[in-house]
């Protein structure tokens, strides 16, 4: 399928029409932003390593009976999807200590849970994505009770098999931000991107960080942390 109209235009990516109204070409650019849009950025060659992990991580997770918007690689940067409605919510599930948590709670990072945690945040870049908990998203109907059931369960078990599986890299899933989609007939699935843009990776042995943080942080070697990623997944 080709790319028609552009739909929409957001920080990471583009998404494009299609030929059929059920499908979507998304298109990842090499822009990055951070503290909703207040940084902004470049980070080369990484929406090639985005789309690429994210659609690796997806057909994983569909082996592990997880549904998602994931049809088919077109080439390194875009990928036909399911169009689906995005549900406002920014779930976001943690393993261990780091970011806004340790922010938050006053604890350092680093700090390894019995149990992952799970948070929404609203998807909304100009209230700066509230935190809210599953009654404010009801009350602002955002999503349905079964809605919100089945994101906490489907959630869950993407930490389930993603964590098992970067620490069969030498990575720690330290944590990472979900969002999901209703297809027309309501299903929910897995949406957006699975990336080192919405993950934080720790290596495994020494705890560097091979994610978005290196931009956010000013911490210098941002490119080598995605290309870095995109070998120990690739193995290229
Ligand atoms: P936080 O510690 O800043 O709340 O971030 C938690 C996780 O969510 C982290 O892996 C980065 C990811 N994330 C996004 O994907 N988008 C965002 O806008 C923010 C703030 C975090
Ligand atoms: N997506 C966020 C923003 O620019 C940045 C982040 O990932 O921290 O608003």
């Amino acid at each position: 399928m080709e790319k028609k109209e552009l739909l929409y235009e957001g920080k990471a990516k583009k998404v494009f029409a299609t030929e059929d109204e059920n499908y979507v070409i998304v298109s990842y650019k090499d822009d990055a932003t951070a503290f909703d849009g207040l940084k902004k950025g470049t980070i080369l060659g990484k929406g090639v390593v985005n789309n690429r992990m994210s659609n690796y991580l997806m057909q994983l997770l569909e082996k592990h009976g997880i549904p998602t918007h994931f049809v088919e690689e077109i080439d390194y940067r875009d990928t036909l999807v399911k169009k689906v409605q995005i549900v406002p919510l920014e779930v976001i599930i943690r393993n261990i200590s780091a970011g806004s948590f340790a922010k938050h709670y006053g604890v350092e990072e680093g700090i390894v849970f019995d149990e992952p945690t799970i948070e929404f945040s609203y998807k909304n870049d100009d209230l700066h994505d509230p935190l809210l908990n599953s009654y404010h998203a009801l009350a602002l109907k955002l999503a349905t009770k079964e809605e919100i059931n089945r994101i906490k369960e489907m959630a869950f078990e993407v930490n389930r098999v993603l964590k098992e599986y970067f620490l069969s890299l030498g990575v720690k899933l330290v944590d990472f931000k979900l969002e999901f989609g209703r297809l027309s007939d309501g299903t929910i699935v897995l949406a957006d991107e699975i990336s080192p843009d919405t993950c934080r990776f720790w290596d495994a042995k020494t705890n560097e960080k091979l994610d978005k943080d290196r931009f956010r942080r000013d911490l210098g070697g941002v490119e080598d942390a995605y290309r870095e990623m995109l070998h120990r997944v690739f193995g290229e």
